[in-house]
């Protein structure tokens, strides 16, 4: 079995941070989405690992998973020209699959409990494909499979107005090379897409068995602000474990499940947990709430956060609170004294600024 991981795309739901780093590299507390990827398809013993890439944003994904030795897996690039979807991505993936079932996973998607148990039932069964499903509240923004009651699926549809059921499908297929046929098939979607969707409809139609497998445990898919901070809560509530290694001076409090990492000092400040904060920051007279991933280098100083992701080399001074916000790389959000009433920004392109 081999793996196939879509690291490509535009990640325009996530501009600005997007114009600079990958989707799939953006940290959930404080650990590269891809990473945790990449170990949950380790841990079910897949090895021969293709990763997707884009030309944008190929060449730091590279850099941040290398070759798959961390991982003991030999990861193989294949680059998409342009993200057309995401069977197009397994069409230019092609000759990396060969007859080989494959499991697919995007790069911007985590699920509980990782995907052995998946893999068995696949091995186990042997369907043409399996899918995963999550029930969803508003299943009109997902893709939507149609199940008979002996669990079967019968019919999928890409964002549907009336939606059948309430099972979305998570990012996360297994495949025999059925598929590649399927997906000769199918035309571009509406939105000029080969849509992986219309390539298990086609499986269908053509009598093959498409199962599915209903997921009990949480599902993140990390495309948009609010997501990106939801996979940040959940994985710190379910995943952290209090570890300090850097230096907390006796005038502050470090409680519950509190991760710091090598070089950070904590001077006059409380830090309630789950929180993670990386190397070399410097937190000052704060109070650092639950929910909250800092990254390297950066400085808090007389400032209250909570339920929040800070990117790397931050300042953050003088702020009363933030909340529920996503801070970019080497941003600095400060409040002057003299200018209480009055903001002063100086913000990138597509920011988006709440006060
Ligand atoms: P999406 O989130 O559907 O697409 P996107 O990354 O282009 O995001 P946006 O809609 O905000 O512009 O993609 C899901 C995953 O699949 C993501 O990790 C990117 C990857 N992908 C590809 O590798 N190739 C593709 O052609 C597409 C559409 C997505």
């Amino acid at each position: 079995m081999k793996a196939l991981v879509l690291s490509g795309g535009k990640g325009t739901r996530l501009k600005p941070l997007t114009n600079t780093t990958a989707k799939q590299l953006l940290p959930v507390a404080n650990k590269p989405i891809l990473h945790y990827v990449i170990e949950q398809i380790t841990e079910a013993n897949i090895k021969d690992i293709g990763i997707i890439i884009s030309l944008e944003t190929g060449q730091s994904i590279k850099e941040a998973i290398g070759n798959g030795a961390k991982w003991n897996a030999r990861v193989t690039y294949i680059l998409q020209p342009e993200p057309l979807g995401l069977a197009h991505a397994v069409k230019t993936a092609q000759d990396f699959l060969g007859a080989s079932p494959f499991l697919m996973f995007l790069g911007d998607n985590l699920i509980q409990g990782g995907v052995t148990s998946f893999v068995t039932e696949f091995n186990i069964t042997k369907p043409d494909a399996l899918v995963l499903l999550k029930e969803v509240p508003d299943p009109r923004l997902f893709g939507v499979a149609e199940l008979d009651k002996s669990g079967k699926v019968i019919h999928m549809v890409e964002k549907p107005k009336q939606p059948k059921s309430n099972l979305a499908l998570v990012g996360i297929y297994l495949f025999t090379p059925q598929i590649h046929e399927a997906i000769a098939k199918i035309k571009p979607s509406w939105r000029g897409e080969l849509e992986i969707t219309d390539a298990m409809q086609q499986l269908l139609d053509k009598g093959k068995t498409v199962r599915s497998h209903i997921l009990q445990g949480w599902w993140l898919d990390t495309g948009k602000k609010d997501d990106l901070l939801e996979a940040n809560r959940v994985v710190l509530d379910d995943l952290l474990k209090r570890d300090i290694r850097g230096e907390a001076n006796s005038n502050s409090q470090v409680v519950g499940r509190v991760e710091v990492r090598e070089g950070t000092k904590i001077e006059n400040s409380t830090i309630r947990g789950p929180v993670s904060i990386a190397e070399s920051c410097h937190i000052k007279d704060s109070f650092i709430g639950p929910f909250t991933s800092i990254a390297a280098g950066t400085t808090v100083q007389n400032s209250c956060i909570d339920h929040s992701v800070i990117l790397e080399n931050c300042s953050i001074r003088n702020i009363e609170r933030l909340s529920d916000s996503i801070i970019g790389r080497n941003s600095e959000v400060t409040r002057q004294e003299d200018s209480i009433k009055s903001a002063r920004l100086f913000i990138g392109d597509d920011a988006r600024v709440e006060l």
